[in-house]
């Protein structure tokens, strides 16, 4: 399998699906859709580490039976949004239309818990929680558009002094963002359904366990960017402002997530005999990993991987990171970090 890589200039598509949430470590949508595209059609596509189900949904776009693993709680709210839309946008927006008005409506809903409200205009957070008590009636896609209008609207309410993906500081008096308009906003503008015959599916699992939930030799190829080894904290930023909002318990997420530097290579020495009991004898793996930076040192993504794989290394493929915040962080270290992409084969 000949993989080809090219470098683009720019990596963000705002114009698609993908622009619905600031997902933490997202790959880009662009440079998946490139490799996927060498794939070929009807096999089985598994992204054991799909967070906000980019390549699930990549996958699925392009005739592939796309399964994504995720424990995330955020995660799974945003790929199922992605695979589960039934709806025309007409109907997804006169059903959110007719919950605006009874949330409008009502006035006996649950107040915004203090650390949340901190962030957005107070008018803001009332009408954010007007609707969370009908968020259980919500389409799949309108809850991960409900999330992605949360963080928009907290960029907003602090004068869009935050970026797209990092909170910043604190900007006050906070300014009025009305909530209802950017949520009606963000159905229109991400809605690209996949094909409604996909078959497309999400896992809410622990990637640990993979061949509880999936039958052994049953995947074609496996593409993924696990979490990193530098330990991103998959709750953070955006995604803790959800958790608080929702009252979800970020630390026992926290706590079951691969994202912490002691239990990292043992973790991954799992996942990856997991992955290959699941994965059929000729089947491709396929990690995009990254360099890191311990005590003035670069460690190679591609070395740690491919000294931990049972699979055959097959080739590694590896470039400069292209305009992303790792680039920022090289400029600030003065490090010149590299991504690869590892391919494997069963
Ligand atoms: C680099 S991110 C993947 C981002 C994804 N490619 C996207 O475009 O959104 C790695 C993901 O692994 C998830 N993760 C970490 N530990 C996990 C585990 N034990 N089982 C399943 N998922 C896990 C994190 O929650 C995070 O979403």
């Amino acid at each position: 399998m000949n993989i080809k890589l090219k470098t683009f200039k720019n990596v963000n598509n705002p114009k698609s699906i993908h622009g619905i949430y600031p997902y933490r470590g997202k790959i880009s949508a662009i440079e998946a859709r490139e490799v996927i595209a060498q794939f070929d059609k009807n096999k089985f596509l598994l992204d054991p580490f799909c967070g906000s189900g980019t390549i699930l949904y990549e996958g699925a776009m392009n005739g592939l039976n796309s399964i994504g693993v995720e424990l995330n709680p955020i995660g799974q709210v945003l790929s199922e949004g992605k695979i589960n839309i039934h709806k025309s946008l007409n109907e997804e927006i006169e059903e959110i239309k007719l919950i605006i008005k009874k949330a409008k409506q009502s006035s006996n809903f649950m107040k915004m818990p203090d650390k949340p409200q901190k962030y957005f205009h107070e008018k803001t957070a009332l009408e954010i929680m007007s609707l969370i008590q009908f968020f259980f009636d919500f389409s799949h896609y309108a809850k991960a558009c409900f999330y992605g209008s949360i963080c928009l609207a907290a960029r907003g309410c602090n004068h869009y002094q935050w970026t797209s993906s990092t909170v910043g500081k604190d900007i006050n008096p906070k300014r009025y963002i009305n909530f209802y308009d950017k949520f009606l906003a963000k159905i229109s503008k991400h809605y690209y359904p996949l094909p409604q015959n996909n078959s497309s599916k999400l896992i809410k699992s622990d990637t640990r366990n993979l061949s509880k939930v999936l039958n052994s030799e049953t995947i074609d190829y496996v593409f993924t960017s696990p979490p990193y080894f530098d330990c991103l904290d998959y709750t953070a930023y955006y995604g803790k402002i959800i958790m608080e909002i929702f009252e979800i318990d970020r630390q026992k997420i926290r706590s079951q997530l691969i994202q912490n530097f002691n239990d990292y290579e043992p973790s991954m020495k799992i996942v990856l005999n997991q992955l290959y009991e699941v994965v059929k004898t000729g089947g491709k793996v396929m990690f995009v990993v990254g360099d890191k930076k311990i005590k003035g040192n670069i460690i190679s993504g591609s070395e740690f991987f491919n000294d931990i794989t049972p699979f055959k290394i097959i080739k590694v493929l590896e470039r400069k990171y292209t305009n992303s915040s790792s680039q920022i962080f090289d400029r600030l270290n003065k490090t010149k970090r590299k991504e690869q992409i590892v391919l494997w084969e069963k």
